[in-house]
């Protein structure tokens, strides 16, 4: 129920469910000084989330608790979870209001919420943040999330399955950014994180993530036919940086594309993306301190790193 009390720090589990893998991760210590305590890797039935969230609880329960035991190089004891959903399950809207206080927001938001989700807002978790202000307006820019309660109950039901507890469930691009980018390091940047079937693309500008989408090119697409699958995957970054380019306003100059996720393996791509977009691409080590690190982990470290 306390991530502390009387000041002892109760540790985390990073749970990151992927397409065909789940992942665990535990650290120790806190912040960019931590290190790895275990990790492991997991198959799990593909398509073991959707739409409808969990679809086999007691299966993946149990996948969690294998995964805890088979880590490596020590085994893994938090019972706090730490989790993330993808984006593509989660809906997002970003709403101009007129500037106005925190708890008119609060008012307002489920309110309008009927009009631009697909599902009524009483089947929802809903939260929200302020992007800005838009320049020369009495307008204030406001990214509305969602997220369907049926996903969430079935994450909170899995873990506690596995004898454990939901503490927290961001999206995956939000803890992409937790692993890969310091707290002092403002942007602006794309990070494009590759999973098996799908990638996610994502805005880090001033400090904090400010837009993202799903594209649905993935790692196996790219081992399958790497040239017409890359084409398509630069479009879609091309189209997006623009986006954000028209939607705030300025021509953002982003200072690179950061990779994630274990099709950030596939041969060739870094040095492709990079002199088809123009935008310096890498790969870049997570801020925690390890010797060793495959893109694929991006996700679970940032979840692992997550505190109250
Ligand atoms: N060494 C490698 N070379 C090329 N591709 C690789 C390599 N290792 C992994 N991949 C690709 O990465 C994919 C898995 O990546 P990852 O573990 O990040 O996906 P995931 O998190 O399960 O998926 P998602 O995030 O979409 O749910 C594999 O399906 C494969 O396409
Ligand atoms: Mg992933």
């Amino acid at each position: 129920m306390y991530e502390s009390v009387l000041g002892f720090k109760k540790p985390i589990l990073g749970l990151d469910i992927g397409y065909k893998t789940l992942k665990v991760m535990q650290l120790r210590g806190d912040g960019p000084g931590s290190s790895l305590l275990g990790v492991a890797e997991i198959q799990i039935p593909p398509r073991s989330l959707g739409k409808e969230g969990i679809k086999e609880k007691e299966a993946i329960a149990k996948a969690i608790t294998n995964a805890m035991l088979s880590a490596k190089p020590h085994s893994i004891t938090a019972k706090i979870v730490s989790s993330a959903l993808p984006e593509s399950l989660v809906f997002t809207k970003s709403v101009d209001l007129p500037t106005m206080t925190p708890q008119e927001i609060n008012k307002n938001i489920p309110y309008q919420a009927g009009e631009f989700f697909p599902i009524p807002p009483s089947e929802t978790y809903m939260d929200w943040q302020v992007v800005g202000e838009l320049p020369g307006t009495n307008t204030t820019d406001v990214l509305v999330v969602a997220a369907p309660k049926i996903i969430i109950d079935s994450f909170a039901e899995t873990i506690k399955m596995a004898g454990l507890e939901l503490m927290s469930l961001e999206t995956k691009p939000v803890a992409d950014v937790r692993a890969l980018i310091s707290g002092s390091d403002r942007g602006p940047y794309l990070i494009l994180d590759l999973g098996a079937k799908t990638s996610s693309l994502t805005c880090y500008d001033q400090g904090t993530v400010k837009l993202t989408s799903t594209i649905s090119i993935g790692g196996d697409d790219l081992t399958n036919d790497f040239q017409p699958n890359l084409k398509n995957m630069v479009t879609e970054i091309i189209h997006f940086a623009k986006y954000y380019q028209n939607r705030i306003g300025q021509a953002t100059i982003f200072h690179k594309i950061i990779l994630a996720g274990g099709g950030a393996n596939t041969n060739g791509l870094r040095k492709t993306l990079e002199d088809a977009t123009r935008i310096k691409t890498e790969i870049t080590w997570p801020i925690i301190k390890t010797k060793t690190y495959n893109p694929k982990y991006a996700t679970v470290i940032g979840l692992a790193m997550k505190r109250i």
